[in-house]
């Protein structure tokens, strides 16, 4: 198979297409003939060498792709060779096949092409585990999401409005911020000229939001628990904005709130398994009757590594960044 390699730790220029071996499907898992794998800003870090995969998984960048099951493995059933799928992964997807554990593979949403499905699995995972799964965010809700313009923050803001939740965001140029409102965010806020602890104040009448779902970590760690209402929820799944910084107990205490940091790649396949069948539940209908929409901004050739990454270094992009094979 053809994969792309990190030959170095570094930039997007270290990314190169090489020959691997072909995966053999393990039991209980399928191979893929992969069409095209999506882009994640985690694909950035390892590149970098500063996120490495879980053990026993591929070295090989990628953690979502879509495809054609070409290899069955033992213990499989109900799968079969041909048929066209989106698969979640712990890493390979930057490749011309993967193997994936057959609980992870996900069906391609009627009126998705094959292509698009790519942008779906990472961050349909990770936004319905960590809102819906650990958050318990439901109807009547309000959510603060950062970065609402970007690969999770789009898909987050689409299933929270498609679930009853008002939604504020935070977006950092005006083009961005009017992709948020088309998306359905009630309140957008300007990061770079508005202190959003502030507008959500205001927004809400000083009650505060149920839910936060943050990508900036250290940076934003107390602004967030400022933010949060009675019995409120934190949930950090990235570290932008660095990893270490200094929190209240007093006020997590006095609001009964919480702080959960998480993270998708790193679970079981049994969980990954779970997540996928919540998925294919609640919210492949959405996407199925179109509320819920993968949003794509460009693909590349699996040989153009470099400039997809170049791309999402620069952050100009809205929604994900797919490679084609
Ligand atoms: N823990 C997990 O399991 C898990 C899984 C998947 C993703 N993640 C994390 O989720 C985050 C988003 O990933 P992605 O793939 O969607 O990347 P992405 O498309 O590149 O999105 C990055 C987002 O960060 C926003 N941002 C940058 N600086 C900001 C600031 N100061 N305040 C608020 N937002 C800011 C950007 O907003 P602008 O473009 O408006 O500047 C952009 O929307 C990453 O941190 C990633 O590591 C975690």
């Amino acid at each position: 198979m053809r994969a792309v390699v990190a030959t170095e730790p570094g930039g997007p220029e270290v990314l190169n297409v090489t020959d691997l071996p072909d995966p053999e499907p393990g039991e209980g898992e399928v191979v893929l003939d992969v069409v095209a794998a999506g882009l994640n800003r985690a694909d950035l870090l390892q590149r970098q060498g500063f996120y490495p995969p879980p053990p026993g998984a591929s070295e090989v960048i990628g953690m979502e792709v879509s495809g054609r099951v070409s290899a069955v493995g033992e213990g499989v059933s109900g799968i079969e060779v041909g048929d066209e799928a989106c698969a979640l992964l712990a890493g390979g997807g930057y490749a011309t096949k993967v193997a994936v554990p057959a609980g992870q593979l996900l069906p391609v949403p009627p009126g998705v092409d094959l292509v698009t499905a790519a942008a779906l699995p990472e961050v349909a995972a990770t936004v319905y585990s960590n809102l819906v799964l650990t958050a318990g965010m439901r109807n009547g809700d309000t959510l603060l999401v950062h970065g609402g313009s970007g690969g999770i923050g789009s898909f987050a803001i689409q299933l929270a409005v498609a679930s009853g939740v008002r939604v504020i965001t935070t977006a950092g140029t005006a083009e961005k911020r009017a992709f948020c409102r088309d998306l359905g965010a009630d309140v957008v806020v300007d990061y770079h000229e508005e202190d959003f602890v502030e507008v959500v104040r205001e927004a809400t009448d000083g009650a505060g939001v149920d839910v936060v779902l943050d990508n900036m970590g250290a940076k934003y760690l107390m602004r967030n628990v400022e933010v949060l209402a009675l019995d409120g929820r934190l949930v950090v799944i990235g570290m932008q904005g660095g990893t270490k910084a200094e929190l209240d107990l007093n006020a997590l205490l006095r609001k009964r709130a919480g702080v959960i940091a998480t993270n998708l790649r790193g679970r079981s396949v049994a969980e990954k398994t779970e997540i996928c069948a919540g998925l294919v539940k609640d919210v492949w209908p959405l996407v199925a009757a179109g509320t819920v929409r993968p949003i794509v901004e460009g693909t590349f050739p699996l040989e153009q590594a470099v400039d997809a990454h170049r791309l999402m270094t620069e952050g100009s992009h809205t929604g994900k960044i797919l490679l084609t094979t």
